[in-house]
């Protein structure tokens, strides 16, 4: 079944090693950009691209991404008292925001086993996946852009980049044909064919699949049909290929700017822009930055 996309998947229930050891005891998810945990921006890219059904994969040690969307009533209760109406409003709004579920992957068993864990909560219906280290700035959130071609042709639609040679062995990579689509501008794609982490000699393109997935529900048969795959673990990658012997898979080359903020450089680089496009701090971090005469 296809129909209007009215869910979305959250995993966050990975180690995070990459960020250790800022993420021995914190998960990846809350670290913030400025003043807002990762996690979050994600959900208000999903809740302005229409999907207010929020599932959240969660793990060990998770409970403060639990908390964050959470009402607070000491705090509210401070604030009110404090007559701190702005804060209140921000700390409102995000319990306000969303209809929020959890679901428990007890093992790291990688990406696709942790999108399995959301079966029942998603049912028999096509759901998007956002991974929230993968921060987007644009001006049509990410997800809208592969709605919009979800809802035309019923199938399957992941999120494309391009990416230099020296750094396409760190992704997903697409075999892909250009598909003649108004409006897309070149930017859609039908895959071929999809190879994980390949060495940048044998990259079928330079288009890497990144944090954002539209997905039809067929995609939990096909990840229960696979074995693990790299790093012993169950990957969703395999499981998209698996689905392509059946399945239409689509391509699209989203108008925007993507920080990968699980990595220690891509969330400097994230900050930094973050904080320079805030009205509140931009000009003062500005000229700091000038000040610095790098
Ligand atoms: P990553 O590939 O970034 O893995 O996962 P990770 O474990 O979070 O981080 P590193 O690479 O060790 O630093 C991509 C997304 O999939 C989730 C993560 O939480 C992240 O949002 N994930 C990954 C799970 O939910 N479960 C897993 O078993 C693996």
């Amino acid at each position: 079944m296809t129909g209007k996309v009215r869910k979305v998947v959250f995993p966050a229930a990975g180690l995070g090693t990459r960020f250790l050891p800022a993420t021995k005891a914190q998960p990846k998810e809350m670290l913030p950009l400025v003043d807002k945990p990762l996690i979050q921006y994600g959900v208000e890219e999903a809740i302005h691209s229409g999907i207010q059904n929020i599932i959240i994969v969660t793990g060990r040690g998770k409970a403060s991404i639990e908390d964050h969307f959470d009402v607070s009533f000491e705090l509210e209760h401070l604030l009110e008292t404090k007559k701190k109406t702005d804060l209140l409003k921000q700390v409102r709004d995000i319990s306000d925001m969303i209809d929020v579920s959890y679901v428990r992957q007890k093992e790291a068993l990688g990406l696709g086993h942790a999108v399995l864990r959301a079966r029942e909560l998603v049912g028999n219906e096509s759901f998007a996946v956002v991974l929230s280290d993968d921060v987007i700035v644009s001006d049509i959130p990410c997800i809208r852009q592969l709605l919009d071609i979800h809802d035309f042709y019923g199938a399957s639609v992941v999120a494309l980049m391009e990416v230099p040679p020296e750094q396409i062995s760190a992704y997903g990579v697409v075999d892909a044909e250009p598909v003649e689509h108004a409006g897309a501008n070149g930017r859609l794609f039908r895959v071929r064919n999809m190879v994980e982490k390949p060495k940048a000699q044998d990259a079928p393109s330079n288009l890497a699949i990144i944090g954002r997935y539209i997905l039809v529900p067929g995609i939990f048969q096909s990840i229960e049909a696979i074995p693990p795959g790299a790093g012993g673990e169950i990957q969703l990658t395999d499981a998209l290929k698996h689905l392509l012997r059946s399945r239409p898979i689509y391509g699209y080359k989203f108008e925007g700017k993507r920080f990968d903020a699980g990595d220690k450089l891509g969330f400097l680089q994230a900050t930094v822009e973050f904080a320079l496009r805030r009205d509140d701090l931009g000009s003062g971090f500005r000229e700091y930055l000038r000040s610095l005469q790098l």
